[in-house]
């Protein structure tokens, strides 16, 4: 293991540590005390419970990299540990919303002591690759909470929350919905770049791939009104077996979040009860309506492979970039993520400087795709951090490239998000692929 004295490192982790803390605070700034104990789901987490488990986390990695370190208190630690069997029993995921001790104070007083045990932390020493690692991990484990925050915030407020920041929408330029072909052959999947990344993004491997076609925007609300139009939801044949029990079992007619209100169809969500914007991608669909839609539509969803070669493989220079548009950091002009402040997807064409060599547009930021990968470990994986990733690699699917709710430090082409089938409370959607 290499020790860093490098004082730039240790003052880069201090100032990206400062600023994924000030994130999670502005986000609940506007909030009401009443806000912040509610969960309006099973699968919601009051406010409260997320600002107190991003600082538990840290917690949780300082007792792994200090044999003597003790924890703030017991019952904090059994109220904001998520999932972890190794830190104790965790509290039943549901109940969090019928829990007022600690109090929102109380969870504030915590968040600004774990605030200084992190800093004591890395002010005392050099520190080992494995230490920098870890540390970092749990600003990424917080960017990965604040994106789950907001869901939570629509659920709760939609338009009665107040964001401290707000941008203009972008204008589109307009662009042609089509599919461009790619060729197959060897592709190397996983995250090469020098930064951070996941567990789950490595190893790099070899993966094969047939030649495909994959579409160069995401699904719209127009595209997908006649998917629903032409009696989507009400036929079988379209459905996997699941799929199918899910639509009955729920009821569903539409995306999450979408009313019929005067024979025409709404979405409620921070701008408000709006009228369905045709040019924006379909939000709030599960894995299953994404692949009925496909076969509807007598396409398919890619492959992680597929989808992660489309965004950011150059054919002529015949390399991988960790963006679309090459190496450098997202911007407002490239990706609508949420720094981007715009609490909604944007309209196909607003980032054309956005796009991959491939000319597929908006693969960062919007929404998260559904793709139609088993979330597993790649071949050769090794655990970073035990059950934080590896204990999910069961019944579920991967979704690529953020949304309008994901922190731009935390997103890159490799990227593998995972949710269950069924599940769509997250910012998702999908873009269609089909063999060629
Ligand atoms: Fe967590």
């Amino acid at each position: 293991m290499t020790a860093i004295s490098d004082q730039a490192l240790k003052e880069s982790i201090l100032d990206q540590f400062k600023t994924t803390r000030n994130r999670t605070l502005e986000l609940v700034k506007t909030l009401e005390k009443d806000d912040f104990v509610v969960q309006t789901a099973v699968y919601m987490s009051p406010p409260k419970w997320h600002v107190g488990h991003v600082s538990w986390i840290y917690e949780a990695i300082l007792s792994k990299l200090d044999k003597n370190y003790e924890f703030y208190s017991k019952e904090f630690s059994e109220y904001l540990n998520s999932y972890y069997q190794q830190f104790g029993v965790p509290n039943d995921k549901g109940a969090r919303g019928i829990i007022s001790r600690p109090t929102v104070d109380e969870v504030f007083q915590y968040f600004n002591n774990v605030n200084q045990r992190v800093q004591n932390f890395i002010k005392s020493k050099e520190l080992s690759d494995e230490e920098i690692r870890l540390i970092t991990m749990g600003f990424h484990h917080e960017c990965q909470h604040q994106e789950l925050l907001v869901y939570d915030l629509q659920h709760l407020l939609a338009d009665q929350y107040r964001p401290v920041k707000k941008s203009e929408r972008k204008t589109p330029v307009e662009i042609q919905q089509k599919s461009v072909h790619i060729k197959g052959g060897i592709f190397n999947l996983g995250y090469n770049g020098s930064s951070f990344c996941y567990d789950i993004e490595l190893p790099e491997h070899k993966t094969y791939l047939n030649d495909y076609k994959i579409d160069t925007a995401p699904v719209t609300n127009k595209q997908y009104l006649e998917f629903i139009e032409d009696g989507g939801y009400e036929d079988y044949k379209y459905w996997l077996s699941d799929g199918w029990e899910a639509v009955k079992k729920n009821e569903w007619t539409s995306p999450m979040y979408w009313e019929k209100l005067d024979k025409e169809w709404k979405v409620r969500d921070f701008l408000g009860l709006r009228k369905i914007n045709p040019n924006e991608p379909v939000c709030h669909v599960s894995f299953y309506e994404a692949d009925a839609y496909c076969k509807w539509a007598g396409k398919r969803l890619p492959t992680e492979a597929e989808w992660e070669k489309a965004a950011c493989w150059n054919e002529d220079k015949q390399e991988k970039t960790v963006f679309p548009w090459g190496n450098e950091n997202p911007t407002d002009n490239r990706a609508n993520l949420l720094e981007s402040y715009q609490w909604c997807c944007a309209e196909i064409g607003s980032f054309p400087e956005g796009i991959s060599p491939y000319g597929c547009h908006q693969m960062i930021g919007d929404v998260w795709e559904w793709t139609s990968s088993e979330f597993i470990g790649y071949p050769g994986f090794k655990t970073g951090f035990d059950e934080y990733n590896d204990k999910w690699f069961a019944n579920q699917k991967v979704l690529r490239g953020g949304s309008f709710g994901t922190p731009k430090m935390s997103i890159r082409a490799s990227y593998r998000n995972f949710f269950r089938l069924d599940e769509r409370w997250l910012f998702s959607g999908f873009r269609c692929a089909e063999n060629a």
